[in-house]
């Protein structure tokens, strides 16, 4: 399938100031969009300019979240290419959801084709300052007029763009999380793996409660025990105790992020010893009393890594690393964003050319 490129006649102006861009503030002038109706399956793949999409009022994604989404991003190098960073993956995640949500498969490399053209076209939208980057937001919502209760056979695929800074204001200084003890975000069997909306919109009260109490996100517990750590807001999370690092394993409720799989690679091509299996809250605080739990840190596209200088679990706080970047934290941040910005070569064949 071609992808005919309508241009905008009216480009907006840039962000002033790329040190200042925050995370998903503003958005490039054009947009992918594709329909699917039953039928006829997915056709009619367009980059138009980016403008209000017009749903009914009925619109099924309004009223059951039949939704998905991913986020990946278009790093600009020194020598001015254009790279994604392991863009299979999230279009295969992405096919996961869709399974989940009874919404009908993608064409991962078409998936792939699309994103490309659409960052070439707002190739000038990509940032080049320090630790900034464009976001690749991909989603797909039902858009049938229907309120009753059944997968829709009328869906959107859209793509936007979001030229980006860090994540978090702290960006790699520290963040301090809260270990969530009264609401849940997921059970196995529910949707906690895949990237849907309802999971997070189920986080945002804990998310509220919990930065009123100074905290930048929560770690979620194990919805069935609330005893066995799952992942934070929107990172999964990795822990050091003495020397080794554990991660939760992904057991049907946790994010398989793709920072998350990059990561376990690189500790593993570095010999560090790396564990994915079950980790209780208490194994984490009983590793602090024993001055064991040396680092804390989070993962994702939009966080990257994410030092934690800061768990507070009930009454417990667990000051971790003396609130500064471990080690190990900082070598995976530079690995990372090494590959990712094309600044040391990529031995593992993750990124690609736009
Ligand atoms: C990402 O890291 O790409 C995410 O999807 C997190 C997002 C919810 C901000």
């Amino acid at each position: 399938m071609s992808i005919p490129v309508e241009r905008t006649l009216s480009p907006k102006p840039k962000p002033a100031d790329q040190n200042k861009l925050g995370f998903g503030n503003y958005y490039t002038d054009h947009m992918f969009l594709m329909n699917y109706d039953e039928g006829e399956g997915w056709h009619n793949p367009r980059i138009v300019p980016y403008a209000p999409i017009a749903l009914d009022p009925a619109a099924m994604c309004l009223h059951y979240g039949q939704e998905v989404f991913e986020g990946l991003k278009a790093y600009r190098t020194q020598d001015g290419k254009t790279l994604l960073f392991r863009p299979d993956r999230n279009m295969a995640r992405l096919n996961l959801s869709n399974e989940r949500l009874c919404i009908p498969p993608i064409d991962e490399e078409f998936a792939i084709e699309a994103i490309k053209e659409l960052v070439k076209v707002d190739a000038d939208w990509i940032p080049t300052a320090d630790g900034t980057s464009l976001y690749i937001r991909p989603y797909i919502f039902a858009v049938d007029a229907h309120v009753g209760v059944h997968p829709g056979k009328h869906l959107i695929f859209a793509v936007i763009l979001s030229p980006v800074g860090a994540y978090y204001p702290e960006g790699l200084n520290p963040v301090k999380i809260y270990v969530e003890n009264t609401y849940v975000r997921a059970v196995k069997g529910g949707m906690g793996f895949t990237k849907t909306g309802g999971n997070y919109a189920s986080s945002l009260k804990a998310q509220d409660e919990a930065e009123k109490l100074g905290y930048t996100q929560v770690l979620w517990l194990d919805g069935v025990e609330r005893k066995y750590v799952e992942e934070v807001g929107t990172m999964n999370v990795f822990f050091v105790i003495d020397g080794k690092v554990v991660t939760p394993a992904l057991q049907g409720s946790i994010l398989g992020g793709v920072t998350r799989a990059s990561c376990i690679d690189i500790l593993k091509s570095w010999g560090v010893p790396i564990e994915e299996r079950p980790i209780s809250i208490d194994e984490v605080a009983a590793a602090y009393d024993a001055d064991k739990l040396s680092e804390v840190f989070g993962s994702g596209t939009a966080a990257v890594i994410s030092p934690v200088g800061e768990l507070r679990w009930g009454d417990k706080v667990l000051s971790i690393n003396g609130g500064k970047i471990g080690a190990v934290s900082q070598r995976l941040y530079d690995a990372l964003t090494g590959l990712q910005w094309g600044k040391t070569p990529d031995t593992f064949g993750w990124t690609v050319r736009c």
